[in-house]
């Protein structure tokens, strides 16, 4: 059965499998580079990506030599990474279905280095994720996370806040993925999980959007293909008014693209970078 077909109960899981964040990620690979070039990573290093999408972080972190398993909620995506890992002639990453919330059966202590870039913010009970986020790093190794910060000018955090003026009211309870993007938050989240306050470190970073299309073609690639703003969209249309939130989104692609070249879209995004030592 294909994946975008069969029942999924887990509203978290339907979200991203809805989509195909393949079209989104195609966009993101040059500053996913960049990043994984600046973590040490070294031949052999145990890698666990979180939330790893089609592999946008776990393939350059295998092409540097590490073990990578990668994890993400989304099995269309999973086969996606196990797909892209295959063409690339790398064997040393492997893409498994799972949930940041509860890894499972993945052992304690069995990464050196646990990366989750825009992945783990996405699941719900954040507490739990940084409990096991920090149980299968090994004493001395590291977590690193990128999270899109609320209320940021740039835009993620602007579409996310567009988007939401056309949305019903979240769930009761409902704890936005964008809290993770707030330091005190994420003090919060892993001194509960055991790691002491002095151990966790933020910079503020950038990741750059490269589209080779117009920002209107753009905004429609996130329409028809990003889960939370196909969402927005079908909230948008039960009330007359996805014209007006394309307009928006327009408005924004266009005014936040840096790209001097006709029919090509850069958009640079703000996002926070934590480091933990576990
Ligand atoms: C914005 S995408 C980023 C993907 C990837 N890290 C990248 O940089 O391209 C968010 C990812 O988190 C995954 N995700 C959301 N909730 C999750 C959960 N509870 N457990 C594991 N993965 C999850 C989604 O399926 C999606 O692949």
């Amino acid at each position: 059965m294909s994946p975008n077909t069969s029942t999924v109960t887990n509203p978290n899981q339907a979200l991203w499998e809805k989509g195909d964040f393949t079209r989104i990620a195609a966009t993101m690979r040059e500053s996913a580079d960049g990043l994984i070039d600046s973590l040490d990573i070294t031949p052999g290093m145990k890698v666990l990506d979180l939330g790893a999408g089609d592999g946008t972080t776990a393939l350059p972190a295998a092409r540097l030599g590490a073990d990578v398993l990668a994890v993400d909620i989304a099995r269309n995506l999973v086969e996606a990474g196990n797909r892209r890992a295959q063409a690339a002639g790398l064997t040393n990453v492997r893409f498994q279905h799972g949930d940041a919330t509860n890894l499972g059966d993945i052992a304690d202590a069995s990464f050196d280095l646990v990366v989750s870039i825009f992945g783990a913010m996405f699941a719900p009970k954040p507490f739990d994720v940084a409990k096991e986020m920090v149980r299968v790093t090994r004493p001395g190794g590291r977590i690193v996370m990128g999270n899109w910060i609320p209320n940021d000018p740039t835009l993620v955090a602007q579409i996310l806040r567009i988007s939401s003026a056309y949305s019903p009211p979240p769930p009761e309870g409902f704890i936005s993925p964008m809290m993770w993007g707030v330091e005190a938050n994420v003090i919060d989240r892993f001194t509960k999980a055991g790691v002491p306050a002095g151990k966790i470190s933020f910079e503020r970073d950038t990741y750059t959007f490269n589209a080779p299309v117009s920002p209107a073609a753009y905004v429609a690639d996130f329409r028809n293909y990003y889960g939370p703003t196909m969402n927005a969209f079908a909230a948008a249309e039960q009330n007359g008014k996805a014209t007006k939130l394309q307009g928006e989104l327009e408005e924004l692609f266009a005014r936040q693209n840096k790209s001097e070249v006709a029919g090509a879209t850069s958009i640079p995004a703000t996002f926070l970078r934590v480091t933990v030592h576990v």
